[in-house]
């Protein structure tokens, strides 16, 4: 029989732009021992992350198989589209995060349903971020939500400087917390709000 591979593979994906993938992929790294494999060759995580922890595929360069993967928590990162090699990474995903602002804006909700759409032909273990959300903006994701009927888990990440914080210096968003004083008052929901997201993923 095969092995069990302990590694976690998790997908960060959603159809439209700018919704906070590689900030989630980057967070979420940040706080264990992960790595992150993206298609996005433009993508920022060179100034948040050690070298030895992401990978960039250029258009030519093969994912990495599962074997080559076996017992490593991996977050692939599709920038925005979905090619062979990102399918492929979605189907060895044990989850996939959609993450989505303004949950019940027409174009946010549009392009998130297409995303769950896409999504579902390949992996049903998908998981929703409510992202950058305010008080006003989760108001209405929540009942946005209620209509839809999702079966999904959701989970609420604040809208909060502490991710610009983290992706410019590399510093996982539990430490800035422990730096104390005002950034603990503002930062600590956020804090609880991705170790509840971490957790749920680690199961
Ligand atoms: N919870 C949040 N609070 C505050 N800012 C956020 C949050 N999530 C993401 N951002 C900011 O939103 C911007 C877009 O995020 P990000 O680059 O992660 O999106 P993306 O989905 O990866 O975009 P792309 O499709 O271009 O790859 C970034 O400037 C990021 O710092
Ligand atoms: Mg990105």
């Amino acid at each position: 029989m095969a092995k069990k591979d302990s590694g976690k593979k998790i997908t960060v994906y959603t159809l439209k732009g700018g919704e906070g993938k590689t900030t989630i992929a980057c967070a979420i790294a940040l706080e264990g021992d992960w790595a992150i494999i993206t298609n996005d060759v433009h993508s920022d995580l060179t100034s948040a992350l050690k070298e030895e922890s992401y990978l960039v595929l250029d258009p030519h360069h093969p994912l990495p198989t599962k074997e080559d993967l076996f017992g490593a928590n991996i977050i692939f990162d599709p920038g925005g589209f979905l090619d062979e090699r990102m399918i492929d990474a979605i189907k060895m995903s044990d989850y996939v995060i959609i993450p989505v602002t303004e949950f019940g804006k027409k174009l946010n909700t549009e392009r998130f349903m297409a995303s769950v759409f896409e999504i579902e032909q390949y992996n049903k273990n998908i998981v929703i971020v409510l992202n950058k959300i305010t008080d006003e903006t989760a108001k209405i994701a929540k009942e946005e939500l209620k209509k839809q009927k999702y079966n999904y888990p959701v989970f609420e990440m604040k809208k909060n400087e502490a991710f610009e914080i983290m992706l410019n210096e590399g510093i996982p968003i539990s430490q800035i917390v422990k730096r104390g004083g005002l950034f603990k008052r503002w930062f600590s929901q956020v804090d609880n709000q991705l170790q509840n997201l971490i957790n749920y993923i680690n199961k």
